[in-house]
């Protein structure tokens, strides 16, 4: 029997060495090629992604697989394939070196630098496309991400693992909000990777500017697939991104991509899929449009300690028309997160900077990694402030209101002073908490509105002085409120 059995595995082991030597010796040919993709004949075992060589060197990645033919999205856009060419199996997929080497660096979809410097050094590689981590390896999201803002910290949090969508028009601070994040994780022991999809050039280097100057590419890798890259490129740059924070979050760290933005991607995704003649549905977004992004965000995560304790935080941008969140990519994505900031362009053209319409922004999860004590005060002020916003609709018609809502009213309008922020000035958690203290007791209802960023900068000088723990006593912090506001 055993003797048998021996005979039947080498048998079947010979018929598999056959079978791939026969697909290793299949070629195909390039029956044509344009717009960074070719159509290729013959290959009649390749499977989809897999990479193929062609006969300059240069590589292709199959996306699209007919009965006759395949659709390759062409990898080396500068490289000299044509018509009649040979191609051949790799067997291979698509992957990016990833490691410490990345930090600092800017980056195409496949890892090659586009910031003139030497290749880096790539600790291991992270396939573009994976599974994401299934549930038995995941943990609850419990410990917070801080954004440096203060409406997003307190009203929205966000947990490591999260997946939070920055929603709104454009120009309505989308992307200052984003790279306000990335400054904010300085010393937080977080690896940023910002995927830029689409953008022009000179947008790119300005916001990789921002990023160098304020020290923050020292812990961020930029990925760029910019306006001019090709729709395959553009496709790939957000599962590079990702890919990448991957390689971080398995060896037990903490990592937050930002996908800038995925409205752009879905664009580009469409056009491939047109390219590759597959069906269009709803406005030309071929079918599998919700899938795309559902399995680039299934990918972040909080990994449990048995498997090592790291995160991937995602946040997406996705970009609106006159404010319409109802629209087809926005609302599939708003239904893949865990919650969204959205950006109003009437509230940033009125100077309520950074513009986040509070009533429309949920976090759902990121409350259960928030400080207790920051949790407490948050919960007391939101309610003020929706209460606010509220009331003042009725202000609006002239109604004349009772003193308590007049009262509740100041109170309001002082708050969304407060919560205005400038660019590039992250705030402590400390701080966050210390003038909701404040707040809360009403310490700051007796400045006038002029004087109020005054009073948030003697608080905030006082706890640069003297740091308070988050965990101390509430009358801790506020006796420290008291001394300092009253100086
Ligand atoms: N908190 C803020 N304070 C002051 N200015 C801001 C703030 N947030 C954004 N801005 C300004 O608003 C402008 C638009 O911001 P940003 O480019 O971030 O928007 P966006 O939504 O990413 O735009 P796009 O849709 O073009 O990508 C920029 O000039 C930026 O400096
Ligand atoms: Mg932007």
């Amino acid at each position: 029997m055993a003797a048998e059995a021996g005979l039947l595995d080498r048998l079947a082991q010979r018929v598999d060495g056959y079978r791939l030597q026969l697909r290793l010796g299949e070629k195909g040919r390039v029956a044509s090629v344009g717009d960074g993709i070719a159509w290729v004949y013959g290959l009649p075992s390749a499977a989809a992604e897999e990479i193929l060589h062609f006969e300059d060197g240069s590589r292709g990645m199959v996306f699209e697989l007919q009965s006759e033919r395949l659709g390759i999205i062409l990898l080396d856009p500068e490289a000299n394939v044509a018509s009649g060419s040979l191609v051949s199996h790799t067997g291979e997929r698509l992957e990016i070196g990833v490691g410490d080497g990345l930090l600092g660096r800017v980056v195409d979809p496949l890892g090659k630098p586009l910031d003139g410097l030497p290749p880096y050094d790539a600790d291991s590689f992270s396939a573009l496309e994976s599974a994401s981590p299934p549930i038995v390896a995941r943990d609850f999201v419990n410990r917070p991400l801080y954004t440096g803002i203060k409406v997003v910290d307190t009203l929205i949090p966000i947990g490591r693992g999260q997946r939070q969508l920055i929603i709104g028009d454009l120009g309505s601070g989308k992307t200052s909000l984003a790279l306000d994040t990335v400054l904010a994780q300085a010393g937080q022991g977080m690896k940023c990777v910002y995927v830029m999809i689409g953008q022009k050039r000179s947008e790119a280097a300005l916001a990789i500017d921002l990023l160098r100057r304020h020290g923050a590419l020292a812990y961020t890798t930029v990925v760029v697939g910019e306006a001019t890259a090709t729709p395959g490129m553009k496709y790939l740059a957000p599962f590079a991104g990702c890919a990448i924070a991957e390689g971080w979050m398995r060896r037990g760290e903490d990592t937050l991509v930002v996908y800038d933005d995925l409205s752009t991607h879905a664009r580009a995704y469409r056009e491939l899929s047109l390219l590759m003649h597959r069906p269009p549905g709803r406005e030309a977004y071929p079918g599998d449009i919700f899938y795309l992004h559902a399995r680039l965000l299934e990918r972040s995560t909080r990994l449990s300690a048995e498997h090592g304790g790291g995160s991937l935080t995602a946040l997406p941008l996705v970009e609106t028309e006159e404010g319409e969140i109802a629209a087809y990519i926005p609302t599939n994505l708003i239904s893949i997160t865990d919650g969204q900031i959205y950006l109003d362009r009437r509230l940033f053209a009125a100077g309520i900077l950074p513009a986040v319409d509070v009533p429309l922004s949920v976090s759902r999860i990121g409350g259960k990694a928030q400080h207790p004590r920051i949790k407490e005060e948050a919960g007391r002020m939101k309610l003020d402030y929706l209460q606010f916003l509220e009331l003042e609709v009725f202000t609006r018609f002239g109604t004349k209101l009772e003193a308590g809502a007049e009262a509740k009213i100041r109170r309001g309008r002082s708050l969304r002073e407060i919560l205005k922020q400038e660019r590039l000035n992250p705030l402590p958690a400390a701080f966050q908490l210390a003038w909701m203290t404040a707040f809360n007791a009403g310490l700051l209802d007796g400045f006038e509105p002029a004087a109020v960023p005054g009073a948030l900068q003697e608080i905030q000088d006082g706890l640069a002085r003297a740091p308070l723990a988050l965990d101390a006593p509430r009358d801790e912090w506020l006796a420290r409120m008291k001394d300092w506001l009253a100086a």
